[in-house]
């Protein structure tokens, strides 16, 4: 088998675009290459409070964009995560191998912990050795991922060696995938925060299945600057923000952006922007909304994921748990 591929987005909300950008687009031309698993991760969106029926509409709401962006189940494993118990057990195996104090130091668990002081659950603590989990389980080689997620690969690393070198070679040790322009793409509003879906502004991010006039108010309310010279760069933030999205769905360099809209007002760069981002998303949206209302096709897709991820994970953890010690039954 060539090399493979992990990746995984939560069933938690609306996808915006940065998670678009930061995820699931590189996923299609991943597929054509290697041996890919996507998955839905339910069992990372239950560490904050989640209503069910909601959670099993985005749980499908995933599965369908999954297959909207262009994943095809006979060249990729599309998958739920709680479909496949071993993710969790393997986790249960990792955690008695990884210190509190590094995890003590996620910044994703610092900055989630102090949003929800009443709802401080051990879960959310012990949420990046699930994700190592996920990866190793697979034997992955790569995970597309954005900036936010780098140091949780780092522990996925650390624990794939710390495994290895007191066992025996038994997992590899994955490398992520992250975007340049697009590993980071920021808040509308305030570009020196990541954009995210729980961002109480909702004109901070723009929703993947957006329609355009949303699109549009949300591009034109945008945060730049007062400069006035239409340049790349980290003095001008806001601009480079909306010029990294440019790049992303046009394919165009920053300095033939520039060179285009040197001369130009802000708002012509921006109207065309909002047409860049409009025209690109729309088959995604008209695909998604195929998928969404074939209930039966999702769910075929969804267990045969299930089915041929667990063969892979099944041979891991009988593996981990052979070295671990465990009696087979
Ligand atoms: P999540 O919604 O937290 O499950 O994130 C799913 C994927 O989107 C992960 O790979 C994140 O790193 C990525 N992601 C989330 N927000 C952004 C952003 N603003 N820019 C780039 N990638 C992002
Ligand atoms: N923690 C990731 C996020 O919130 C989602 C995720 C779970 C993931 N398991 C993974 C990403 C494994 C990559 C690989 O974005």
């Amino acid at each position: 088998m060539g090399k493979i591929v992990y990746s995984a987005l939560q069933p938690s909300g609306q996808l915006t675009i940065g998670n678009y950008l930061g995820s699931i687009r590189n996923f299609k031309g991943l597929q054509d290459q290697y041996e890919c698993f996507f998955n839905v991760a339910d069992l990372h969106s239950i560490t904050v409070p989640q209503e069910p029926k909601l959670l099993r509409e985005r749980t499908l709401d995933l599965m369908a964009i999954f297959l909207a962006s262009g994943l095809e189940p006979d060249k990729s494993t599309l998958f739920v995560q709680s479909h496949v118990p071993q993710h969790a057990e393997l986790s249960w195996v990792l955690s008695c191998m990884s210190y509190m104090g590094q995890l003590n130091r996620m910044t994703q668990f610092k900055e989630k912990s102090q949003k929800s002081e009443e709802n401080l659950n051990a879960g959310l603590f012990t949420y990046p050795v699930l994700m190592a989990a996920d990866i190793l389980l697979y034997q992955t080689d790569l995970v597309p991922v954005g900036v936010d997620q780098k140091q949780h690969l780092e522990l996925a690393r650390d624990l794939a060696e710390r495994f290895n070198n007191k066992y025996s070679d038994t997992f590899v040790v994955p490398e992520g995938i992250i975007g340049k322009e697009t590993g980071k793409i920021m808040s509308l509003k305030n570009p020196e925060k990541k954009m995210s879906k729980s961002d109480e502004d909702v004109n901070s991010f723009i929703l993947l299945l957006d329609d355009e006039e949303t699109i549009k108010r949300k591009i034109k309310k945008s945060v730049t600057d007062s400069l006035g010279n239409f340049d790349y760069n980290d003095e001008q933030k806001g601009l480079k923000n909306l010029i990294n999205m440019y790049i992303a769905f046009s394919g165009k360099t920053s300095d033939e952006i520039v060179a285009k809209y040197k001369t130009e007002n802000y708002s012509v760069f921006k109207e065309d922007l909002v047409q860049l981002i409009a025209d690109s998303l729309k088959p995604l949206r008209d695909n998604y909304k195929e998928f969404i209302s074939d209930k039966a096709y999702l769910e075929k897709v969804m267990k045969e994921g299930a089915d041929k991820a667990s063969y892979y994970a099944t041979k891991t953890l009988r593996k981990v748990y052979k070295k671990v010690g465990f009696l087979p039954r």
